[in-house]
C-alpha cells in the first residue's frame, strides 16, 4: 500500500459492531467480563482502548512499523523511551532541540542519575568520542526544533548498531509523509502527534512506532505501568488527522517552499533556515533522506533584538502568535522566550537559538495572504 492510501486504510479495521466506517469513541473506562479474565481483548481503558488501538495500529502502518502507542503528550512519549534506562546509563542528544525535551532530560532524568552528552549530530563521526560501556541511548530530532539543521539517520543507524545502542528519532517535523526512519535504521521513532499528526491545534498528544517487539514489549509495559496515555476522544481526533495528512502536508511543503524563498529576497532579511535552500549546511543529506522540505522556517532580520523580533511577530495578523507548529493554521513563535524559554540563554545562542530568531510554522492558507502578511509585519 503506498503512503496516500496508507493514511487513510493502513491498520484499520471498520469496527466489528456495525460496521462503523471511522472507529467509534470508546468512551469508556472499563469493559465487562463474564469471568474473571474473560473479555474480548479489552480490560481496562489505560492498558487498551478500542480507539487508541485503531489509532496505534493507524501509527504503526504510516511510519513503516509494526507496533504504534500513543500517549497524552509527545512529552510523555519521550518519558517512556527514557524509562527503559536505569541510572548510571547515558544518553547521546543532539544539542539542538525542542526545549521541552532538553527540560525533561535535564531536570527531571539526570536527578534520577541518567547522563545527558549535547552535541552538535552534523558529522556521525563526532560521537564516538562521547559513547562508553554504559552509553544506552542516540537521541536524534531531524529537522531540528528551531534551527532546522539535519541529522544523517543512517549515519547514526550505523553507529548506534555497531555500539549496540539504541536509536530514537524525534520525527515531528518531518512526518512520515516527508521521512521514515525506521526506515532508515532507527529503533524508535517518536512524534509530538500535537502537531502534524493531529493537524488541527485541537489536541495534545504523543506516539511512539517500532519494528521490534521485545522493544514493543516494554514500552507497553511502561506505557501501561506509568499510565501516561491519551484518551478515546483525542485517539478519534487524531485517527481523523491522519487521514488528510498527506494532502496538508504537500500544501505545507509548496506554502513553505514559496516563504523561504520569499524571505530569502527580502532586503530586511539575514538569515534563513529551511533545508530545502542548495546552500542550507544539511541540504544534501536532507535530500536523501526526506522526500521534500516541509513548513517549518526560521529566520533573523538584519540589525534585529529581542525586541524588534517580538515587534515583528506582534504585527503578524493572519500568522497567530502562539505555541506550537504543524496545524493548518499558519503560527509564528519566538523562541528565546517561547518553546525554547527553559533552556538557558548560553546554551540556546551556542545552537543559534538568538533573541532575534523567529520560527514560523507555515499552515495551509493562500500563500499569497502569508507573505502578504508577512510583508506588512516586516515593513
Ligand atoms: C520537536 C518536538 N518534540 C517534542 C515536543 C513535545 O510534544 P508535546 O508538546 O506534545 O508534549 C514538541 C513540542 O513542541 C516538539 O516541537
Amino acid at each position: 500500500m503506498k503512503f496516500n492510501t496508507k493514511t487513510i486504510h493502513g491498520g484499520q479495521k471498520h469496527d466489528p459492531a456495525y460496521g462503523a466506517v471511522m472507529p467509534p469513541i470508546y468512551q469508556t473506562s472499563t469493559y465487562a467480563q463474564t469471568t474473571p479474565g474473560g473479555h474480548k481483548g479489552f480490560e481496562y481503558s489505560r492498558t487498551h482502548n478500542p480507539t487508541r488501538k485503531a489509532l496505534e495500529d493507524a501509527l504503526a502502518s504510516i511510519e513503516n512499523g509494526k507496533f504504534g502507542l500513543a500517549f497524552g503528550s509527545g512529552l510523555a512519549a519521550i518519558d517512556a523511551i527514557i524509562k527503559l534506562l536505569k541510572s548510571g546509563d547515558e544518553v547521546i542528544s543532539t544539542n539542538d532541540l525542542y526545549g521541552g525535551t532538553y527540560r525533561l532530560f535535564t531536570k527531571i532524568f539526570e536527578d534520577f542519575g541518567i547522563k545527558f552528552h549535547f552535541i552538535g549530530m552534523d558529522n556521525a563521526d563526532k560521537i564516538a568520542n562521547y559513547i562508553n560501556d554504559n552509553t544506552k541511548l542516540i537521541w536524534v530530532e531531524t529537522p531540528t526544533n528551531p534551527m532546522m539543521n539535519i541529522i544523517n539517520i543512517k549515519a547514526m543507524a550505523e553507529v548506534s548498531r555497531k555500539h549496540n545502542l539504541l536509536l530514537a528519532v524525534d520525527n515531528t517535523f518531518a512526518t512520515p509523509y516527508l521521512q521514515r526512519p525506521l526506515d532508515l535504521g532507527a529503533d524508535i521513532v517518536m512524534h509530538s502527534a500535537t502537531k502534524y499528526i493531529g493537524g488541527h491545534s485541537d489536541l495534545v498528544m504523543g506516539a511512539l512506532i517500532v519494528k521490534n517487539e521485545e522493544l514493543a514489549k516494554k514500552l507497553y509495559f511502561i506505557q501501561n505501568a506509568s499510565g501516561a496515555v491519551c484518551g478515546p476522544q483525542d485517539s478519534f481526533l487524531a485517527l481523523r488527522g491522519i487521514k488528510t495528512l498527506h494532502i496538508r502536508m504537500q500544501r505545507h511543503c509548496e506554502n513553505g517552499e514559496a516563504i523561504a524563498k520569499y524571505l530569502k529576497s527580502h532586503s530586511k532579511i539575514e538569515k534563513v533556515y529551511w533545508p530545502g535552500f542548495d546552500d542550507h549546511p544539511g541540504h544534501n543529506v536532507a535530500k536523501e533522506q526526506m522526500d521534500g522540505y516541509g513548513g517549518m522556517i526560521s529566520f533573523v532580520t538584519k540589525g534585529s533584538n529581542y525586541d524588534s523580533a517580538i515587534k515583528i511577530v506582534e504585527n503578524l495578523k493572519i500568522f497567530t502568535l502562539a505555541e506550537s507548529l504543524g496545524g493548518v493554521e499558519s503560527l509564528a513563535g519566538h523562541p528565546a522566550s517561547m518553546t525554547h524559554a527553559s533552556i538557558p540563554k548560553e546554551e540556546r545562542e551556542k545552537t543559534g537559538v538568538v533573541d532575534s530568531l523567529i520560527r514560523l510554522s507555515v499552515g495551509i492558507e493562500d500563500v499569497d495572504d502569508l507573505i502578504a502578511d508577512l510583508e506588512q509585519a516586516i515593513g
